[in-house]
């Protein structure tokens, strides 16, 4: 029900000429995969070129940020507006980096997520708890005040094109990925959160993974119902290996209408080519 959304995190790398370069051995490979939404972040320097190298192509592209305020004296910023005239399609905020490096609080990431709606830019809203609170037994409730706290009241309707990234900040970087039962669990934790504000449009919410991805584990991750997408960082700098994430996500018996195989046993041809 819910189309995967596999989106690309690529941090502060890549040049132009190296964006450029990726986008040129990645998008062969995107156009083979089908029933999957897939979307690049590259850096700010490299969105305008690469959004011409991706037009007319299956892949979107994201900001990595955005500031609260469409205009004004805020240097070093960039507002949504101004990604939205260039065609940006998403926006990762609240990433734990910026939230951990920079100082970011819910607060000011809320006014982001106003902003991008307001502008026609789908937020990728990340959350998600660090070790000692995970291994306080607090990390059902981080992530539930990290939602409650950086979600602003949005115009009715509005809440289907939020995307939450659920990351684990012991599992960034790390190399230390979340099994699939537990991130299972936490996505039902959003879920929940979410259908506790938005009643039934939650399910329309789709809820990636994000935390050590690779071509060796996303098959087993993007397997569980709740999880519905991947936020990738190192594994995606790699244009193979992010096009091997990408395929892992390619729903089971898209034509059967579902992520699942059809049950066995003389259910074939039912409830195909259903939406
Ligand atoms: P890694 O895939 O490098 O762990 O990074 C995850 C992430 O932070 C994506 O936003």
């Amino acid at each position: 029900m819910r189309r995967p959304l596999v989106v690309a995190n690529w941090k502060m790398h890549k040049t132009v000429r190296e964006a450029l370069t990726y986008a040129e051995a990645f998008l062969p490979r995107a156009r083979e995969i089908e029933g999957v939404d897939l979307a690049l972040a590259p850096p700010f320097t490299a969105l305008e070129p690469l959004s011409r190298a991706l037009l007319g192509s299956p892949v979107a592209w994201a900001a990595q940020n955005v500031h609260a305020e469409p205009a004004g004296a805020f240097t070093g910023e960039v507002s949504a507006p101004m990604l939205a005239e260039l065609g940006c399609a998403f926006a990762i905020v609240g990433h734990s980096e910026r939230r951990r490096l920079f100082g970011e609080s819910s607060g000011f990431v809320a006014r982001k997520v106003a902003a991008l709606v307001a502008a026609g830019i789908r937020p990728i809203l990340c959350v998600g708890e660090q070790l000692e609170e995970r291994e306080a037994g607090r990390a059902r409730e981080v992530v539930e005040r990290q939602l409650e706290e950086s979600l602003p009241e949005l115009p009715s309707g509005r809440e289907d094109g939020l995307v939450v990234a659920y990351e684990p900040v012991w599992a960034i970087g790390t190399g230390r990925t979340a099994t699939p039962a537990l991130a299972a669990e936490a996505h039902g934790w959003v879920r929940a959160a979410l259908r506790s504000r938005y009643g039934g449009a939650a399910d329309r919410i789709r809820i990636q993974y994000g935390g050590s991805v690779k071509p060796e584990n996303a098959s087993a991750l993007l397997a569980e119902p709740e999880i519905d997408g991947a936020l990738v960082g190192g594994a995606s700098l790699d244009p193979e290996s992010f096009a091997a994430i990408a395929a892992a996500a390619v729903p089971q018996a898209a034509s059967a209408g579902g992520r699942r195989p059809p049950p066995a046993g003389g259910a074939s041809g039912q409830g195909r080519n259903q939406p």
